[in-house]
């Protein structure tokens, strides 16, 4: 088939190279024309696990192009994926401008040829209608230039009897179709899915896309494993279904850390209690890991968005909002725990294991981290960090009051503790003992409950972990 995918950043640029990888046509469209010259030259602007070998893999076998011409992608697909950013505004609300600038420019490339519009973004519920509204208004805008630049004379009678009489109309369905790949894991994500959600109440969009995803659903060209569910819902579910999954997890993992706060006052240990319910079917162990709670580009904006979608239907998202308010003060209790343990903050130096807001990406929208520097910074510590990508690649963008180190012992080299904030593997086999003694105070809060407890402790540092 062939594809258009227009937003090339995590969720686009995946989408687009595994589809290709699946024998489509594929043709990934961003308006930066920088980010665009470096994928045409084989530079990624984004570190993902195994992205870049499959990219160039399909660039290669002449399945998958990049361009800055939106024109060019519609042209030549007839499945156009919107994949652009939604992030949050201050009032919660996302920020839909990409997506409108992408939807009317859609609507004015569209010929007489039937296409299915996909939103892969996360949008709020009722944004496939709005979609289908602004690709129908960028359309008639087109279709009004051309007719009054041609010669159907001045009288304003006759122009609008003629845009009336139009043969013209452009066929189309918008199809809502949420992406719940995870950074860090995100091809994985997309060839092996839990379910594929398409939100369609049009029969030949949603066959369209079955077939689209055909080799993912019935494990087709050497993907192994058990068929993918294919659950097909109508628009406002299927983006209802984002919202809700992430709200769902992002409630679960500030449920575990509203037990560790009381483990903590009570004597009981987080990672047993976690163990200990986990086990239960009803419950599942996974997102159970107490910590720092949770950040990134998805769950902060997508439970404001729901919040906000809520109290504009007039209802009061009440868990939600204790969901977000247990995770604002969770970030908070790591700085709690050093002035626990150092007292007075200013003068000393803090180092962070980890920037980014989870392992396997260089993603550091909302990281928690960040929350972490800007409190220590106004407290008056020097803050340090070392994080495998971000000191590797060289971004500094957002990280102006922190010093970020080349590596894990020159970060250690003086502080007065450390604080690992980001559970990337090779923190679990450190060589601690070494560590400790390039400390100024063997001081280790371990944000993500992820050490082995004795083998740190017996090189010698004091450990503090969250909800024991
Ligand atoms: N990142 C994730 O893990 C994830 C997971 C599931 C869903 N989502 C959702 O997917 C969407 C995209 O997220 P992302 O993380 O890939 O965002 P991103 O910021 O990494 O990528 C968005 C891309 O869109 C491009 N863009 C913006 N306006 C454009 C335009 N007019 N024409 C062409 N390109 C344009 C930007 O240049 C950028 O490259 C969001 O709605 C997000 O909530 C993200």
């Amino acid at each position: 088939m062939h594809v258009a995918v227009v937003g090339a950043g995590y969720v686009g640029l995946v989408t687009g190279a595994c589809l290709a990888h699946l024998g489509n046509s594929v043709i990934c469209v961003d308006n930066n024309p920088a980010k665009i010259e470096g994928l045409q030259r084989g530079r990624l602007p984004i570190y993902e696990p195994g992205l870049e070998e499959l990219v160039r893999e399909e660039t290669a076998a002449g399945r998958l192009y990049f361009t800055t011409d939106l024109g060019l992608g519609i042209r030549t697909s007839e499945v156009v994926f919107i994949a652009v950013g939604t992030p949050a505004l201050p009032s919660g609300e996302p920020d839909l401008r990409y997506m409108e600038a992408v939807a009317q420019e859609i609507g004015q490339h569209l010929d007489e040829r039937y296409r299915v519009i996909v939103n892969k973004s996360t949008v709020p519920i009722g944004s496939g209608d709005w979609v289908r509204m602004l690709i129908v208004d960028g359309a008639a805008e087109v279709a009004k230039q051309r007719l009054s630049s041609r010669e159907v004379g001045r009288d304003p009678e006759a122009r609008s009897l003629t845009l009336e009489l139009s043969p013209w109309t452009p066929q189309f369905d918008v199809v809502s179709n949420p992406e719940f790949l995870r950074e860090g894991s995100a091809i994985q994500d997309t060839f092996y899915p839990d379910r594929i959600v398409i939100g369609s109440n049009s029969p030949r969009a949603i066959e369209i896309m079955r077939q689209l995803y055909e080799p993912i659903l019935s494990r087709q060209q050497g993907l192994g494993g058990d068929p993918v569910p294919l659950l097909v819902t109508d628009l406002a579910s299927a983006e209802m279904i984002k919202y809700a999954a992430n709200a769902f997890l992002a409630t679960k993992i500030s449920f575990i850390n509203e037990m560790a706060n009381i483990c903590e006052r009570t004597g009981a240990d987080i990672t047993q209690v976690a163990e200990g319910i986990g086990l239960d079917k009803r419950i599942g162990r996974a997102f159970l890991n107490a910590g720092i709670g949770w950040g990134g580009s998805c769950f902060p904006k997508d439970l404001a968005a729901l919040i906000q979608t809520a109290a504009d239907y007039g209802y009061e998202a009440k868990l939600l909002r204790a969901t977000v308010e247990v995770n604002r003060e969770q970030r908070q209790r790591l700085v709690e725990k050093l002035q626990q343990a150092l007292k007075v903050l200013k003068g000393k130096t803090i180092g962070l294991l980890g920037l980014t807001f989870k392992p396997h990406t260089d993603d550091l929208r909302d990281a928690p981290s960040l929350t972490l520097i800007e409190q220590l910074h106004r407290l008056g510590a020097k803050v340090k960090a070392y994080d495998p990508i971000v000191s590797a690649s060289g971004m500094r963008e957002g990280l102006a009051h922190v010093v970020v180190e080349t590596d894990v012992f020159r970060l250690a080299q003086d502080c007065d503790a450390l604080v690992l904030v980001t559970e990337w593997p090779e923190f679990l086999s450190l060589d601690y003992r070494r560590i400790a003694e390039l400390m100024r105070r063997p001081l280790l809060i371990d944000g993500r409950n992820c050490l082995d407890r004795e083998a740190v402790r017996q090189a010698g540092i004091t450990l503090m972990g969250v909800g024991w």
